[in-house]
């Protein structure tokens, strides 16, 4: 018995010493330049983000020890990917503003830095002096815009091919990574077909299936339309929501549509806490356009809704 748990020991060891010959890319590129933005801000992101989202990466001694190390790397390769603060500058000013936001949404919600890095270097945790310093320096400038937030389209064609690959790259991703990045496209016929006469067919990872419950057992008065379905084709739509609701979706959107619902069951996509949140800066009279109507005519700003791509790339206010 001790012979073998020496033997266990003797091959743990000798397998911790082997994988530390793996190599891993702990390299450094040139910063280009420095992120503009307040001392006291500056000073937050350096401690709490740096050592993903930049080229100045300080590897901690254990993050140089294999398997950590690779967990470490990985977090480094991503993390520069998503944003790199040393080459912030080869954003244009419009992407900036976007990449700024995705920070607060990502600090408020307390998603970054990862729980995980948070636990083994307690220095890189937020107080609610930051994030309330983050949230100034985010929402100083850029939010004013809003009431005349329109693209203008040749600056957009400018942009059109930078986009595009940032976009399939992107889309890329979702495949491999286990949450993805956009909504699937709605691809039940049915569905399409029965719901989507009034209005845009709404991906059902929008709402719980809770909520699609609610409203397939409303029909009779839907929003003040009488909706009449034959019974096959009400379960195959009734089957088609459920199945594919956010409470089974792993899609960034529906992750916080479902956090920001807690247990409740709305009938409006437009009700949800994360949606409303998302457009409180639309003014109401833009949303009286006759272009538009209302915020839950989705398809008319959102230019790749069908897509199930809701980013404010590709957001475009009709007149
Ligand atoms: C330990 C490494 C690490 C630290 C520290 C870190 N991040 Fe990240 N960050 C990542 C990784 C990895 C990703 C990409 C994967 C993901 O989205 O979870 C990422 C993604 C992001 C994204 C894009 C999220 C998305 O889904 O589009 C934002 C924004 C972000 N980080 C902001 C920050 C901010 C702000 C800080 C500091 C307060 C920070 N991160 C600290 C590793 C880190
Ligand atoms: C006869 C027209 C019509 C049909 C068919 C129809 N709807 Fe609607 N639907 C409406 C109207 C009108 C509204 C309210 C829109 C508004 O307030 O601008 C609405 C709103 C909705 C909303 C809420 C949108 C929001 O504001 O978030 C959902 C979800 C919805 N419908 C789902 C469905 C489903 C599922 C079906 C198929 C079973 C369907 N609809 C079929 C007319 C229709
Ligand atoms: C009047 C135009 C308009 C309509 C209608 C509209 N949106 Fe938006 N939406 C916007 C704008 C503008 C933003 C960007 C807000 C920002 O920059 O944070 C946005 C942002 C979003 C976001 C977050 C995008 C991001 O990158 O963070 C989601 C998700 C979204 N909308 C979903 C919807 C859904 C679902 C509907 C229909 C039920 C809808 N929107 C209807 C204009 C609209």
């Amino acid at each position: 018995m001790r012979k073998v748990l020496i033997l266990v020991v003797v091959a743990l060891v000798v397998v911790l010493l082997g994988i530390q010959f793996i190599p891993v890319e702990m390299k450094n590129p040139p910063v280009e330049d420095e992120l503009s933005a307040p001392q006291e801000v500056k000073a937050i992101l350096r401690r709490a983000c740096y050592n993903c989202h930049s080229n100045e990466t300080i590897w901690p001694w254990y993050g140089r020890v294999a398997p950590i190390s690779w967990i470490f790397g990985y977090y480094v390769h991503e993390g520069r990917d998503e944003i790199n603060f040393s080459t912030w500058g080869r954003l244009d000013p419009k992407r900036q503003i976007k990449m700024k936001k995705e920070i607060w949404e990502e600090t408020e919600e307390r998603e970054m830095p990862p729980w995980l890095y948070r636990f083994v270097e307690p220095g890189s945790r937020l107080s609610d002096g930051d994030l309330s310093l983050l949230r100034k320096w985010v929402f100083s400038q850029d939010l004013k815009k809003f009431n005349t937030y329109s693209y203008d389209h040749d600056d957009d064609n400018h942009e059109s091919g930078g986009k595009r690959k940032r976009y399939q790259k992107r889309y890329r991703n979702d495949s491999k990574d286990s949450g993805k990045r956009y909504l699937t496209p709605v691809n039940n016929p049915t569905y399409k077909e029965e719901c989507g006469g009034c209005h845009f067919a709404y991906q059902p990872e929008l709402l719980p299936s809770g909520s699609w419950d609610k409203i397939l057992a409303g029909l009779e008065d839907h929003f003040g339309e009488f909706i009449e379905l034959d019974p096959d084709s009400k379960k195959i739509i009734a089957e088609y929501l459920k199945a594919n609701a956010a409470d089974h979706s792993s899609a960034k959107r529906a992750v916080k549509i479902m956090r920001s619902l807690g247990n409740r069951t709305p009938l409006r996509i437009t009700d949800t806490p994360y949606i409303r949140e998302k457009h409180h800066e639309v003014p109401v009279n833009v949303l009286m356009r006759d272009s538009i109507g209302s915020l839950s005519n989705c398809v008319a700003c959102h230019t790749t809704a069908e897509k199930g791509i809701y980013d404010d790339d590709y957001v475009v206010i009709p007149q």
